[in-house]
């Protein structure tokens, strides 16, 4: 026996058109600039899956041993029977709160959103197996666009994990935030998983291990993009970089061309300087204080605050003023 599963797509159709708009636009800036959703085709999410057991890659872990230790609490205080996860990925640490829901015996659903197919399609699969009385409704979808597409429902919890949201620049975020706050009813909650600010070595090196997994996956884009669209990009003529900027309070991930070369992106010729830099991603960091005042600010107040033992990672619980 096995739970139902329904999974909806929003990504036909209009993907290609966007991801050439997208890349057209971030490549004719004069910093040139890539969306880093890109990174995430079969192979980005593989290795971004190899990052997250990375020894230097600290986020995961420290977001495991919150989870572990207190998903009955997150579960209890939300009285949540719906979860409903944004850029699920293979949704390895959600299992501790689904546990926790499934204890309570009030688990009704499961709803896992994210832009890469093949990780939702294997997730809802999996957990469908382990819970057979859980209803599994993916979406395969872009958490920047198409949010209205989640379902309807009664005591969701909203979980945004894995310090995704701290890929947003600024002004995307608080967007973000207040938006989401009008999808939620008054019973609803959000649990959002954020990096927070440390000593700049830790933070660097996690974004810049010695096995270079992170810098494949941070080249994995360019190969997207030839994939994609027509574009003859060579990834070997580019390099990782990743850096804290301690003004801005983010990780900054580059791509920088090792060469003077042109590239063919789709019909059109892009020239790179050499030792000129691509930016991929950012991963802002952040302290307590400032995400109080940014919840606050999207209208939603903080139940509760848990960090990991070492104080580097941080869930934080709201609800709807
Ligand atoms: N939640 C998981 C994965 C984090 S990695 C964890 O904590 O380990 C970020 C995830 O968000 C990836 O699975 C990626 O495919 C997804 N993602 C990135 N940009 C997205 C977008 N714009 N829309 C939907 N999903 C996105
Ligand atoms: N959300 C992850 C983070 O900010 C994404 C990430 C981890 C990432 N390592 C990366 C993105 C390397 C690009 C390159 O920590």
């Amino acid at each position: 026996m096995r739970g139902a599963i329904r999974i909806d797509s929003y990504l036909c159709g209009d993907s290609l058109e966007s991801i050439a708009d997208d890349v057209r636009a971030g490549l004719s800036r004069d910093f040139k600039e890539l969306a880093p959703k890109y990174f995430y085709d079969e192979r980005g999410s593989q290795l971004f899956d190899r990052i997250t057991s990375l020894p230097e890659y600290y986020p995961t872990r420290c977001e495991r041993e919150i989870l572990n230790r207190w998903a009955p609490q997150i579960v209890a205080l939300s009285e949540a029977e719906e979860l409903v996860e944004l850029g699920s990925g293979t949704a390895s640490k959600t299992r501790a709160l689904l546990y926790a829901m499934a204890g309570t015996g009030r688990l009704r659903r499961y709803v896992p959103m994210d832009c890469s197919e093949s990780v939702v399609i294997e997730c809802a699969d999996e957990l469908s197996v382990i819970y057979p009385g859980l209803e599994v409704h993916g979406l395969v979808g872009d958490f920047e666009r198409h949010l209205e597409h989640l379902p309807d429902g009664e005591r969701r919890l909203f979980a945004f994990l894995g310090g995704t949201i701290g890929n947003f620049y600024p002004e995307v975020r608080s967007r973000f935030l207040r938006y989401l706050h009008t999808l939620m009813g008054p019973n609803d909650h959000v649990l959002l998983g954020t990096d927070l600010v440390k000593d700049v070595a830790v933070l660097e090196a996690a974004y810049n291990d010695s096995e270079g997994v992170t810098a494949d996956f941070n080249r994995n884009v360019l190969r997207v993009i030839n994939q994609e669209l027509d574009a003859d990009f060579d990834e070997d003529a580019f390099e990782h970089v990743a850096f804290f900027d301690p003004d801005a309070c983010w990780i900054e991930m580059r791509l920088r061309s090792l060469r003077d070369q042109d590239v063919r992106v789709d019909g059109q010729v892009v020239h790179f300087e050499d030792g000129e830099e691509i930016r991929t991603e950012i991963s802002s960091k952040f302290t307590r204080e400032q995400l109080a005042q940014e919840f606050n600010q999207a209208g939603l107040g903080i139940e509760a605050f848990f960090t990991d033992s070492n104080g580097h990672f941080a869930l934080t619980l709201a609800a709807p003023r």
